[in-house]
């Protein structure tokens, strides 16, 4: 890389690309979550007024774009599972002439890393004008959408400058577990964990994960240095992971890589197999474990090349890459580590500008 140095350079320290820099820095990010959400007395706290909003409205709306949308869908998951409110996840981009039949009582949740996005600012010019309340979740405070919404939730991740985003999409998991976990104990609901305690471990995998990069570069090096596409397939939390996945191989190695739902594979997808199509398998539920290592034999008896990600405990002969074991429900936190590196190393080894990937940009101010 370049000799001279420039202000930009000098806050990536010794990182090559900010993008590894914002990889590595999400155990401490995810720690600092926790302590900025802690209350004296050790419990997770949130603004009062924010859980009596929840509590109040009959259904959540969640808006978003790109990997922030992906977070929404793994936040749908923590906040019907630990809270029972019935969440929707909505595209922003879509909503505006898409907008479904609301219930009596909405709120609307905003994630957007920026804070700026066009298409999701839209949405919430539309909604307040409809008299609905909002929270915006963002890295950036004083942003747009956290000054026109009724409440922000901050993501404590420090600036993420990287246009594929990383630090910021396990900020926003971390703080919508948060968030379901405090609204479920106002309701007096037993989850019955320690949600700390499971993000502190999950902080501890993230940092046995970052400590692996030889492992993914040599993964990374293996699948895709030389293929057109790539296919990730999931069920259940880990197919949201897997559509995390797969939009950070395409935005920085313009590699066609494709997310999809195990189950639809044969409905479709498995046409395009060939030999030595890569497929990356998620399989860190153990209610979809076998079915999901079912879809990889079927495109293994069609030439596809399988790299295995599986989680402690239900890892098989032949997995490529065990991730250590954390709570079931915050397996995205974790998973998404080896995605974020694979497409990292593979956008290097093709030679690709990792950090300003051509035709993106880090934060869409236009509709
Ligand atoms: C752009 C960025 C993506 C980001 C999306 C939403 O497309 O390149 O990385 O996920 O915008 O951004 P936001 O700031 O709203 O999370």
């Amino acid at each position: 890389y370049r000799a001279e140095l420039d202000a930009s350079d000098i806050e990536k320290g010794t990182y090559p690309h900010f993008m590894l820099k914002e990889i590595d820095e999400q155990p401490l990010v995810l720690r600092k979550i926790i302590q900025k959400y802690r209350s004296e007395k050790g419990e997770l706290e949130i603004d009062q007024e924010i859980v009596k909003a929840v509590n109040e409205s009959d259904r959540i709306y969640i808006i978003a774009a790109g990997t922030s949308y992906h977070a929404g869908l793994v936040g749908k998951q923590f906040i019907e599972k630990l809270a029972a409110v019935p969440v929707e996840v909505h595209i922003a981009s879509e909503f505006g002439y898409n907008m479904p039949l609301l219930s009596a009582k909405p709120l609307f949740i905003f994630i957007s890393q920026s804070g700026e996005t066009a298409d999701s600012r839209a949405v919430l010019v539309q909604i307040k004008e409809l008299g609905h309340k909002a929270l915006t979740i963002t890295n950036v405070p004083g942003s747009t959408l956290s000054r026109e919404a009724d409440f922000t939730l901050l993501l404590h991740a420090g600036p993420e400058i990287a246009v594929a985003s990383t630090k910021a999409y396990t900020a926003q998991l971390a703080v919508l577990s948060i968030l379901a976990e405090v609204v479920a104990r106002s309701k007096g609901k037993e989850i019955g964990f320690d949600l700390s305690r499971e993000l502190g471990i999950a902080a501890n995998a993230m940092e046995i994960l970052c400590d692996s990069k030889e492992e993914f570069e040599k993964m990374a090096h293996e699948y895709v240095s030389t293929t057109r596409n790539a296919f990730f397939i999931g069920r259940g939390v880990d197919y949201y992971v897997c559509l995390e996945g797969s939009l950070k191989l395409k935005e920085i190695s313009y590699i066609q890589a494709e997310g999809f739902a195990g189950g639809e594979l044969k409905h479709g997808t498995i046409a395009l197999i060939e030999d030595g199509t890569p497929i990356i398998a998620l399989a860190t539920q153990e209610s979809v474990n076998l079915s999901i290592r079912g879809n990889v034999k079927e495109v293994v008896a069609r030439g596809a090349n399988p790299c295995i990600i599986s989680m402690k405990g239900l890892e098989m002969a032949d997995d490529r890459f065990v991730i250590p074991e954390v709570h079931e429900l915050l397996t995205p936190l974790i998973s998404v580590i080896p995605m974020q590196l694979f497409a990292y190393y593979a956008a290097l080894h093709r030679n690709c500008d990792v950090d300003k990937p051509r035709n993106l940009a880090k934060s869409v101010t236009v509709e």
